[in-house]
């Protein structure tokens, strides 16, 4: 295998950056193609935490480039920060992160924008508030600024100016909020553009050489197939393509260069975040997986809300992005749980569905479920995989039938270590 696509099949946080950590050491390059700083990859080695947000989680291997591509949203402050945090547990050279100089960049405003209109909009997404979605807008209405704009003031300024026009009357009139200046926020971006500019480089060129000479590429979702901006719940989405087509475009790779997808999945469900969730757990059993799973945002530390796994949704994120094997992550907070469901149909509409889409609104679905029995394996990093209980092979089968795409991988722990291999990848 030369390339993988690593892709989050639910709401997010489905265990990423830690597939992404452990196979990232088999490859030659990582690469991050959308969403930013919203995302919250966490890896542990020997107890020891990272969690990554903008860099790529192949950052702990020193044998493997790590890229953002073009097609993410660039905060500059945010790097700086994440960079000095990362760079006390390993060495960042430019050698081994490339930043792409036409990669859009997260202003002020932006970041003010997404406050004021999750405080005071008439629709409350529940953003983590990083100016995700309207420095996507300035992106996509050709008003946005590019890392390679933060390396000459006076145009930054000229282009700044221009970017502020139209903000600065929903800023005074609308949202009635102060905002920087452009002077101030051009001399802002200057000095972090200062720091960002020995890992500048043009990542199309790098990826396209990369492929021509055999390398081996890992590319690394971030957010969830269900957050997609066209496959997910709308509008309670992020505001890219996190699903595989986000690679095309954001990494400017072609699909033929994308052999395999890896799709994440938690083995319940999680999301934070407003919006529908069919098989939402509001009861002990949802608050005990919430704890048992510690789930709380990487990105803002919000709880997450907790359901059983629901499989109409999974066949659908298989569908939208190609799936071709998926790792089943957090089998342990499963484990010793008195009941165990699946959701297998949906009731909408007089209609019995088996299959979710973009079309569907979530929030008028029945889920229906089927019982399961639970399993109570305690699996170590010793445990033969051909071991475990009947009751846990049963879950993974009915996944598998289900879906129609293998289990390649289970992980048991937050671990790099705690994974069981069904598949060979690389
Ligand atoms: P990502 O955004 O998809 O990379 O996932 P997050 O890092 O936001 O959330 C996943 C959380 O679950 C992190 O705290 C991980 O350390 C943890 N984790 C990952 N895999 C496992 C697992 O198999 N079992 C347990 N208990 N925790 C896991
Ligand atoms: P990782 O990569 C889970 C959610 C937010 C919100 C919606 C829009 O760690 O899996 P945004 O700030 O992107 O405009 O917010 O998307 N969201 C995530 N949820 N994991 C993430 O990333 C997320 N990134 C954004 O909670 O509901
Ligand atoms: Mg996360």
């Amino acid at each position: 295998m030369k390339s993988l696509a690593i892709i989050g099949a639910q709401w997010g946080d489905e265990g990423k950056g830690k597939i992404t950590d452990l196979l990232g050491a088999k490859c030659d390059y990582v690469v991050r193609y959308q969403g930013g700083n919203n995302a919250g990859h966490t890896i542990i080695v020997d107890g020891k935490k990272t969690v990554l947000h903008l860099i790529p989680s192949g950052i702990l291997h020193d044998s493997c480039v790590s890229v953002i591509a073009h097609g993410l949203v660039f905060d500059p402050e945010a790097f700086k920060k994440e960079f000095e945090e990362v760079g006390e547990v390993v060495s960042i050279t430019p050698d081994k992160l490339k930043i792409s100089s036409n990669c859009s960049v997260i202003t002020h405003y932006n970041k003010l924008l997404d406050a004021v209109r999750e405080s005071q909009g008439p629709v409350k997404i529940g953003t983590t508030g990083k100016g995700i979605g309207p420095a996507y807008e300035d992106k996509i209405s050709r008003k946005g600024i590019k890392v390679k704009d933060l390396f000459d003031l006076e145009s930054l300024k000229e282009k700044l100016g221009q970017n502020l026009i139209e903000k600065k009357v929903l800023f005074k009139t609308l949202y009635k909020s102060e905002f920087p200046s452009v002077e101030e926020e051009a001399a802002r971006l200057f000095e972090l553009g200062k720091i960002i500019k020995p890992f500048a480089c043009d990542t199309f060129t790098l990826l396209d050489e990369a492929f021509s000479n055999g390398k081996k590429v890992l590319f690394e979702g971030a957010q969830g197939i269900l957050l997609d901006i066209d496959y997910g719940s709308y509008p309670f989405v992020t505001s890219s393509n996190t699903s595989l087509g986000g690679i095309y475009t954001g990494a400017g790779v072609p699909g033929t260069n994308v052999e395999e997808v890896l799709g994440i999945v938690k083995a319940y469900t999680t999301r934070v975040g407003e919006g529908p969730f069919p098989t939402e757990l509001e009861c002990e059993t949802g608050k005990k997986i919430q704890e048992k799973g510690h789930e709380f945002g990487a990105t803002t530390g919000r709880k997450r809300r907790c359901g059983w796994i629901d499989l109409p949704l999974l066949k659908y994120t298989v569908k939208a992005s190609n799936l071709t094997s998926i790792a089943l992550t957090k089998v342990d907070v499963l484990s010793g749980l008195e009941s165990l469901k699946v959701c297998t149909s949906y009731e909408y509409e007089g209609r019995t569905l088996t299959c979710s889409s973009p079309d569907l609104d979530l929030d008028k679905v029945k889920p229906v479920f089927e019982d399961l029995k639970p399993f109570k394996d305690e699996l170590t990093v010793e445990s033969d995989p051909s071991n475990i209980s009947v009751e846990l092979k049963n879950y993974i089968k009915k996944i598998e039938d289900f879906i129609e795409v293998p289990v390649g991988l289970i992980s048991f722990g937050p671990d790099r270590n705690q994974i069981k291999f069904l598949k060979e990848y690389f």
